[in-house]
């Protein structure tokens, strides 16, 4: 199956799936890695590993719908069968989702429905967590749709919040169990035995 990533930050999520395909635990191909941000890691990673990289984003591509296009077109011209978005901070637009219903994966670092939605992405999630004295967080994966972390749930895992977590400790729990999970969710949506949403 040929993949596209979509990065905005680290890439940790992309490398774990790197690293998956090259044991053979995910019989895929990363062919193309995007990034709405210039000075993504992410890049580098795809770079490192040989995998064509390009930067869709303000600086390029300042109107949205324009970029929404180019997006949809390298998606096209390399033939993707399914995107996955790894710590990916913007919105797709509908054409987007339309062209690949179903063949959109999310990691969100929560339990969804909690603490997911406009404004919880990254640290902001995990301060919310903390702030609410919650005993447990952890991480999901869904398809997308076209709203915010609202597509039909693939996978989730739990982590335990333990006394004296700081946001630092407790991203980095939950960090560890996305990157199983999206090996995990990529792996069985490429082998079929997770079915599309379509
Ligand atoms: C992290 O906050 C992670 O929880 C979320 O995106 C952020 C960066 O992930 N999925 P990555 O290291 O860029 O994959």
């Amino acid at each position: 199956k040929r993949l596209a990533v979509l990065v905005s930050g680290g890439g940790s999520n992309l490398q774990a799936l790197i690293d998956a395909i090259q044991s053979g635990e995910i019989s895929a191909k990363i062919e193309l890695v995007i990034s709405n941000r210039e000075q993504a890691y992410g890049l580098t990673r795809a770079a490192q590993n040989g995998i064509a990289t390009h930067y869709l984003g303000i600086k390029n591509y300042p109107d949205s719908n324009a970029r929404a296009e180019k997006l949809n077109t390298l998606l096209a011209a390399h033939q993707i069968d399914y995107v996955v978005l790894a710590g990916y901070l913007s919105i797709l637009k509908p054409e987007t989702i339309r062209q690949y219903e179903g063949r959109i994966v999310n990691i969100h670092p929560s339990l969804i429905p909690k603490y997911c939605g406009e404004g919880f992405y990254g640290h902001h999630v995990h301060e919310a967590v903390l702030a609410n004295g919650e005993s447990e967080s952890g991480a999901t994966t869904h398809f997308v749709d076209e709203g915010v972390d609202t597509g039909k749930i693939i996978y989730q895992e739990r982590v335990p919040v333990l006394k004296g977590d700081t946001v630092e400790t407790l991203s980095a729990r939950v960090l560890t169990v996305e990157h199983q999970l999206i090996v995990r969710t990529v792996r069985d949506l490429c082998s079929g035995s997770v079915k599309t949403s379509e």
